[in-house]
């Protein structure tokens, strides 16, 4: 692996300056990106200095450097895990052969598919956080929310790495393609549904960075298996950046947890919406919404191109490697259930079509830690409430269970009972005029808003009450 280049004008550790029409092309997209950002990234504070971690190396200790930057000069670049000597395919039909080092002429179209996907949902949260600064209940928040908008524009940078140097005219057209399409437009909509989904309050932000990112985290760790090596290297590198944005997530709705049960104790015989709180029965209803909408970026439970996908090698389960013995997997079966005249009935499938769901079932065990965590604050005031996970079935739209009601449980019910339970499962319009009326900006030092309570520790060893914004 070359060392890193962070002086040029696309810092890299891919010795971008040995390949002049790569450098050349990808220096012809950088200001396409910068336009971007400057018209969909956080709307104002542009000018402002922000506390903000840079990628400079892959070196497990001492990867980031902490500095105060204002957001359009952030050094996005290209970094990939260094090259593992010999690495063979993990798993499916290619097992032990080779990784790939190119692009193979026949898995090409699926491979590029993957990317874009993957790639378009980097841009995408970004454009649905841009108005959320000024709403920031602190600067520590605040800086937060920026360290992500960031990151995702660097992991835009790194698919989009791929798609310049290994899909020739194709690739720079999709590259293009990224930039073109808005979040939430109707005419060019974001690929996947639940990044067209409106972000107005910071309740959602939290519950999109514990639930939505973490799909991409489950999706990384898929592709990080990939036999294609350059994407399983780009996505190793993601993934180390990503986990700070779930941390930021499960803290986030865990301070939001932590505050409303102070409430609760402070005024044992009032609602806390009433003292500027956030109900844990409402935290309860952005949960069940937004893990149900994440629920369905796995895919259907039962797919020809998952079964596909795992075959050629191009996107294997989570520690593939690690974790598995039987990397052909063409001889287990997965239990799936399906609504067969009116009733769930179990049905065996082979493991291979059923990839979707046993990357979904990894990502509900990721989820549900978050939840006990979100628990443990709750016992720890000595209430009387507990978080739980909504099944897997409730309110899909994709897959074997869209098209059916269901409810909490996963119970099939018809669609009078569902339009009944809606109110008390999801948001309701009260609950979200009431969120939306705690998003009050809280921006002077060391202070933060009444709904949520302080961070535990500040950023990097910093104090709570350190400058992460200079505003
Ligand atoms: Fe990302
Ligand atoms: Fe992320």
């Amino acid at each position: 692996m070359p060392t890193v280049d962070t002086t040029s004008k696309i810092p890299n550790n891919v010795d971008l300056a040995s390949d002049r029409r790569l450098q050349r092309a990808l220096e012809k997209w950088q200001p396409g990106f910068l336009e971007w950002w400057g018209d969909m990234g956080p709307s104002d504070f542009s000018e402002n200095d922000v506390y903000l971690r840079t990628a400079i190396s892959v070196d497990s200790d001492g990867w980031a450097h902490f500095g105060h930057v204002r957001m359009p000069d952030y050094r996005w670049g290209i970094f990939l895990e260094p090259r593992q000597a010999d690495r063979r395919i993990p798993f499916g039909d290619n097992l032990g052969t080779p990784a790939w080092q190119e692009v193979p002429g026949e898995y090409r179209t699926d491979l590029r598919r993957i990317i874009v996907a993957q790639a378009d949902t980097e841009p995408a949260s970004v454009e649905q956080q841009r108005m959320l600064g000024h709403t920031s209940p602190s600067l520590y928040d605040m800086r937060n929310l920026f360290q992500v908008n960031v990151e995702e524009g660097r992991h835009l940078w790194a698919m989009v790495y791929l798609l310049h140097r290994y899909f020739g005219k194709d690739g720079r057209n999709e590259a293009e393609g990224l930039l073109e399409r808005r979040s939430g437009n109707e005419d060019r909509p974001r690929i996947l549904g639940t990044f067209n989904e409106p972000l107005s309050t910071w309740l959602d932000f939290f519950m999109f960075t514990m639930f939505t990112d973490r799909d991409g985290k489950f999706q990384l760790l898929a592709l990080a298996e990939s036999g294609f090596d350059p994407l399983a290297m780009t996505t190793r590198f993601m993934l180390t950046e990503e986990a700070h944005h779930m941390f930021v997530g499960q803290t986030g709705v865990g301070r939001v947890v932590q505050r409303t049960c102070e409430v609760m104790l402070e005024h044992p015989d009032s609602d806390p919406a009433e003292h500027g709180a956030v109900p844990l029965d409402m935290i309860q209803r952005y949960i069940n919404y937004w893990v149900s909408s994440s629920n369905d970026l796995y895919g259907s439970e039962v797919s020809s191109n998952a079964a596909k996908y795992f075959a050629s090698g191009i996107k294997g389960r989570a520690w593939e490697e690690k974790r598995y013995e039987d990397h052909v997997a063409l001889e287990g079966s997965y239990e799936i259930e399906r609504v067969e005249n009116g009733r769930l009935v179990k049905e065996e499938v082979p493991l291979r079509n059923a990839m979707n769901e046993v990357l979904r079932s990894e990502y509900t065990v990721d989820n549900q830690k978050g939840i006990d965590y979100w628990n443990r604050i709750v016992a720890r005031h000595d209430l009387d409430f507990e978080f739980r996970l909504p099944s897997r079935r409730f309110r899909r739209e994709i897959g074997l269970h869209a098209g059916f009601h269901f409810d909490l449980e996963g119970g099939l019910v018809d669609e009078a009972a569902f339009e009944n339970g809606c109110p008390s499962w999801i948001p309701t319009q009260e609950d979200r005029d009431h969120v939306e009326s705690l998003m009050e900006p809280c921006l002077e030092h060391g202070k933060i808003a009444g709904w949520i309570a302080p961070p535990a520790k500040g950023i990097q060893g910093q104090p709570f009450e350190f400058d992460y914004v200079r505003l």
